[in-house]
């Protein structure tokens, strides 16, 4: 099963950057070497098993784009099952990036009418004013320029969770069985007496099913205070405008990164740490007084995290083959 994902967003707005993050298992120290990307660049990237994302990374100059636009919009905006589109937080020329999003979300809409839409507000690392209110503005102003388009807004920024964060729930769409996943995982949680059981995908670690859902973080009841969360017609983001407060999202931290995204980071910087002194990484175990973790791998393309809290249950117990 193939599933097409358009990467878009002006030049040098960072989606080779997170591209290359999430994919190629590349730090982000390394990014600021990337070259501006020539036209469409495209990439297979085989997703637990059968699925298959078939990464279109959208060069954003102004002549690639208005390519996209013209003679090219029937092969970019057709067989679309995401567009994620890229806006620089502290972009400089916010009128324009609006005018070139509209243009593909009108493509998008006629070639192919139910592909979901993510918008990224990028590069949080530099927004000016509070994160909170300004990633609230910006959500704001993107869903009128939406239209009656759903779309789902998140901040991000290579340097900490939030873009494991948003690639997880975006790829999390993409995933036809996730809800069984989960109940399996439960299953698996109960069998071993674990607190939570977490499944990764093997190279690009976002997290793909969760035992049980994640309490809310800090962050989420920062974002529920400092703004409103609205539900209307299938749209959902972060908003700050008054009248949205009737309607509160009873979920507002699915917008918010988990500490299980915060493991992703880890493990990849782990493991590229590993790389760099010719080591491959292969499992995790730690054996503290409050909590056993493993983590192994499961099937040939995912990875489980298994917590367990009872001190009596050492890691040769979790990893034993009747686990399995
Ligand atoms: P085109 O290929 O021209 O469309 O550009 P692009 O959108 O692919 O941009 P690219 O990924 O090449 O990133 C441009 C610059 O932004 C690089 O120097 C990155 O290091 C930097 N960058 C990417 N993401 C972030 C981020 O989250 N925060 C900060 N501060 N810089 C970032």
């Amino acid at each position: 099963m193939k599933k097409k994902v358009l990467l878009m967003g002006a030049s040098g707005s960072g989606k080779t950057s997170m591209r290359s993050l999430i994919f190629s298992n590349n730090p982000a120290s390394l990014t600021s070497r990337l070259g501006a990307t020539i036209d469409v660049e495209q990439n297979h990237v085989r997703f637990l098993g059968d699925l298959i994302l078939n990464l279109w990374d959208c060069g954003g100059q102004d002549a690639f784009m208005d390519s996209y636009l013209s003679i090219q919009q029937s092969t970019i905006f057709q067989h679309v099952g995401v567009m994620i589109y890229v806006f620089e937080v502290e972009t400089r020329n916010m009128e324009k990036d609006l005018v070139y999003y509209k243009a593909c979300l009108a493509a998008l809409k006629k070639f192919s009418p139910n592909a979901a839409v993510f918008l990224l507000v990028h590069k949080m690392d530099l927004a000016r004013g509070p994160k909170l209110e300004t990633l609230a503005r910006k959500t704001k102003e993107l869903k009128e320029a939406s239209g009656d388009a759903e779309i789902t807004v998140f901040g991000t920024s290579i340097y900490d969770e939030s873009l494991y964060n948003a690639w997880s729930r975006i790829v999390h769409i993409l995933i036809p069985n996730a809800s069984v996943l989960s109940r399996h995982l439960a299953k698996l949680a109960a069998a071993c007496s674990a607190a939570e059981v977490v499944l990764f995908e093997r190279t690009t670690f976002l997290v793909i099913a969760t035992s049980t859902p994640p309490p809310p973080p800090q962050i989420a009841s920062s974002v529920a205070s400092a703004s409103s969360s609205s539900k209307t017609n299938g749209h959902t983001s972060v908003g700050t405008s008054r009248e949205d407060e009737d309607e509160v999202d009873p979920d507002p931290h699915k917008m918010a990164p988990t500490r299980y995204e915060r493991t992703s980071e880890l493990i990849k910087a782990f493991k590229y740490s590993c790389a760099r002194v010719r080591e491959e990484f292969h499992a995790l175990e730690m054996e503290l007084p409050e909590f056993t973790a493993v983590l192994d791998e499961l099937t040939r393309n995912t990875y489980v995290l298994i917590v367990v809290h009872d001190p009596t249950i050492g890691t040769r117990c979790i990893q034993h083959p009747s686990l399995a």
